[in-house]
């Protein structure tokens, strides 16, 4: 992405398709479509189950709901207008109004479609747009077309898995020995495991496998190289000075919220970064954020996260097995909790957050550290726009910084901030794809007590 001047204090502009050959453009023209007929696929193949479970209403349902998604794929490949939604669900509105803002005061509706509006605001449209379709489709409204896609992702990323618990276990077991150095050590590996574990996303692969063969921590080394920020050490010391002296003379560790992002091997190794932070007492208490719906292919929602949770306590594998029964434990002791939002499925830049979602801003500044996983967050957070490389993460936040924050993502969107001076273009020269590849990584920390 060629670097854009921009006044001190001006906005970069908002990337997307209008761009011929960006990867905004690529994304709308070729993935989306793909992504589509995966899900009208998916939803064909199991038209013998919709039959069976709810006879012809079944049949019925399926035919409608192929019917608005072939709409849909037929509307973005043509680039019509983006329409309002008509499901009447808790946040229809909205997203209307989000579509008449952008439709401007004389309500232009032909100057919002999906070649020519924000790549971010038209790609979270579609996903809800696939929820609207089957929810107007009862009995099967409450289907999760990309249901088989994660689960798959599970189960063809077992070995991986057991790795990781028995590595956990390993740990766990020393909890008392641990010197400040080994706690500081396993803490960097398993920040850098949830990083990488970012790489499987089956949205960069419109849907094709891409689960974990082995395990991570054999690689953290051969992967040091591709990341291009490194803030963990704030991390770490944030963690720290969260932690307070409580009653009884025990330390009293601080809150960390995790902004989750896909199911499957990247939702174990967050579960198993909670574990650690809990079982070693820097953190007191983890707040899951998950999707209120089916999102971006992969993405958590409740439905995947208690799954996952008893998938791991049932498996034949005794560290697995008891690693999900302890994560299952902090669930039902409050330790754990998983909380879903709307905001997160909906198209809003974070910056946004505080006047469209005041109670979940509220929310995240009870956190003495936010993590964001992923690079659809990544994207939220800086308001996927064209920024300079080396403009700094405060200023793309643009004023969002409930706490202390950090993303761990892997990049696959054209869009990265907080480099040094000549650090892009150098990239650019040596690998093309560096910023859309999922190759490389940031672990990017911002405090907003910094500012003052
Ligand atoms: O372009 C790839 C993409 O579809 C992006 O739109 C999105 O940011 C990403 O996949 C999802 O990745 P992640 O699951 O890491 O948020
Ligand atoms: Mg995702």
């Amino acid at each position: 992405m060629m670097a854009v001047d921009q006044s001190v204090h001006g906005v970069a502009p908002s990337l997307s398709a209008k761009v011929v050959g960006s990867f905004a453009y690529l994304t709308i023209k070729d993935r989306l479509p793909t992504i589509l007929t995966r899900a009208i696929d998916t939803i064909h193949r199991n038209k013998n189950k919709f039959f069976e479970e709810y006879g012809e209403e079944g049949i019925q349902a399926e035919k409608q709901t192929i019917h608005l998604l072939s709409k849909m794929r037929n509307e973005l490949q043509t680039d019509k207008p983006v329409l309002a939604l008509t499901d009447d669900l808790q946040d229809t509105e909205s997203w209307n109004q989000y579509l008449r803002r952008h439709q401007g005061p004389q309500g232009d509706e032909e100057s919002v479609s999906w070649f020519k509006s924000p790549w971010l605001y038209v790609e979270c449209y579609m996903y809800r747009r696939i929820h609207e379709a089957l929810w107007l489709n009862p009995p099967i409204s409450d289907y999760d077309v990309f249901n088989e896609a994660k689960t798959q992702s599970f189960f063809e990323s077992q070995q991986a898995v057991m790795g990781l618990c028995t590595y956990l276990e390993g740990i766990n077991k020393s909890t008392d020995e641990l010197s400040k150095n080994q706690l500081l050590d396993n803490f960097n590996k398993l920040l850098l495991v949830s990083l990488w574990g970012n790489k499987c996303d089956l949205s960069i692969s419109a849907g094709q496998k891409n689960s974990q063969k082995t395990s991570p921590l054999e690689s953290l080394s051969s992967l040091q190289p591709f990341i291009l920020v490194d803030d963990s050490n704030m991390v770490w010391s944030t963690l720290i000075s969260a932690q307070r002296p409580g009653q009884s003379g025990k330390i009293r560790a601080g809150r960390v919220d995790i902004v989750l992002d896909n199911a499957g091997f990247e939702l174990v190794t967050d579960l198993v970064l909670a574990d650690f932070l809990v079982s070693f007492g820097l953190a007191r208490e983890i707040h899951f954020h998950g999707k209120s719906i089916p999102w971006f292919v992969s993405d958590v929602t409740a439905n995947d996260f208690q799954w996952t949770i008893r998938q791991t306590m049932a498996a034949n594998h005794k560290w697995m097995s008891k690693s999900g029964a302890q994560w299952q434990s902090y669930l039902k002791e409050g330790v754990w909790s998983y909380h879903d939002h709307p905001f997160w499925t909906q198209p809003h830049e974070f910056c946004d957050m505080a006047a469209d979602a005041p109670d979940l801003y509220a929310t995240l500044q009870g956190a003495d550290l936010v993590l964001f996983k992923g690079d659809l967050n990544y994207r939220k957070l800086t308001g996927d726009r064209e920024w300079d490389y080396t403009v700094g993460f405060d200023t793309a936040l643009r004023g969002f910084g409930p706490a202390p924050l950090c993303s761990l993502r892997t990049l696959k969107a054209n869009i990265q901030v907080g480099l040094q001076p000549g650090q892009g273009e150098k990239l650019t020269s040596q690998d093309p794809d560096w910023m859309t590849s999922g190759t490389y990584g940031v672990i990017q920390f911002y405090s907003p007590k910094s500012e003052q």
